[in-house]
């Protein structure tokens, strides 16, 4: 069914109603961190920041009644979907969970075009995750309302990096002149690409951390250079630890390789753990998208330097302050 569809794709995606609001996301699809630059991040920062003391304080902000969020997984997750669904709740909408595989038409043999078109005869909004790489531009030319990428395969996704860079500014207190270092699974791993893309908008070193089978696409690399970034790939962390401000870990994506025998080769060719801690600035921070398997040690999670249960937390705000954006309440 997936190349099927791929065969469809065949323009731009459908053009959503032009009457916007001056935040330039109203009614809008979020497909790619492509479509960011930094003044709309420092606007969904800021968002974030007011939905954050809302929920602290209140717990709620009413800005969506009435309205319903699609989350449409064709992949497994817990903090994406979960935290979407949480988002539309505490701003008072109301949301409608499909997880494809199992329980929808889709396993009659629907197309996602279909998909997508009958939830949002229903709903207002949907949020897609699909194992094809592309799936949500594709869904996009059909969609006659705001469709948001949860994760596209090996491609992107946006709405991860978002809570990243956002986590990013708030522990470290700025975005330009960093030094990170994304190590693991750099090739499938959507989170780096897409954190990588946005990290180019600021003044960025960046290091990449990966065996060569697992190397930063082409594609990547090429806008690194064209974005004038300066970047080191590198077989061991070791060397480098001492002096990065951001270690970025990704778990090794074993769905996306084709052979078994590969994966398990290269699952635990990483390990951050408190010996490699002790060798890393006081002031730097450890992120990890989640879930983790045998890549980041559990013995890490007391240090203060590990962002990842941060990051999970602020999930939820920047989703909340993505879904009023686009819903035009923010
Ligand atoms: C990531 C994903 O789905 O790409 N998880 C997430 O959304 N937090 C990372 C992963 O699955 O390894």
């Amino acid at each position: 069914m997936t190349q099927e569809l791929v065969t469809q794709v065949n323009g731009a995606p459908r053009a959503l109603p032009a009457d916007h609001v001056e935040n330039g996301f109203f009614q809008q699809h979020i497909l790619s961190v492509r479509q960011f630059d930094r003044d709309k991040l420092q606007y969904i920062h800021r968002v974030a920041n007011e939905m954050r003391s809302l929920v602290r304080r209140f717990g709620k902000a009413n800005l969506l009644d009435g309205k319903i969020l699609a989350n449409l997984f064709y992949e497994p997750s817990t903090r994406t979907s979960s935290s979407f669904q949480a988002a539309m709740l505490r701003l008072g909408g109301r949301t409608i969970s499909i997880n494809e595989v199992h329980y929808s038409s889709v396993t009659k043999g629907e197309s996602l075009p279909d998909t997508v078109r009958t939830l949002e005869s229903y709903c207002d909004l949907t949020v897609l995750r699909h194992p094809q790489k592309g799936a949500s531009a594709l869904a996009a030319q059909y969609a006659r309302k705001p469709l948001i990428n949860a994760g596209d395969g090996a491609g992107e996704h946006p709405t991860q990096a978002l809570l990243d860079i956002y986590t990013i500014e708030d522990d470290l207190g700025r975005l330009d002149g960093l030094r990170v270092a994304m190590m693991g699974d750099l090739r499938y791993g959507r989170t780096v690409h897409s954190l990588t893309r946005l990290l180019c908008l600021y003044d960025t070193q960046f290091t990449f951390v990966s065996p060569e089978a697992l190397r930063l696409p082409a594609e990547i690399r090429e806008e690194l250079e064209a974005s004038g970034h300066r970047y080191a790939e590198q077989r061991e962390l070791e060397d480098t630890i001492g002096e990065i401000d951001v270690l970025y870990v990704t778990r090794v994506q074993k769905e996306r390789f084709e052979d078994p025998e590969q994966y398990e080769q290269l699952k635990d060719v990483y390990v951050v753990d408190p010996e490699l801690m002790s060798h890393a600035k006081q002031d730097m921070i450890v992120m990890h998208p989640l879930p983790r398997v045998y890549e980041l040690s559990m013995e890490v999670d007391d240090d203060p330097r590990a962002a990842y249960f941060r990051q999970m937390e602020n999930g939820m705000y920047i989703r909340m302050a993505l879904l009023a954006a686009v819903l035009g309440k923010a």
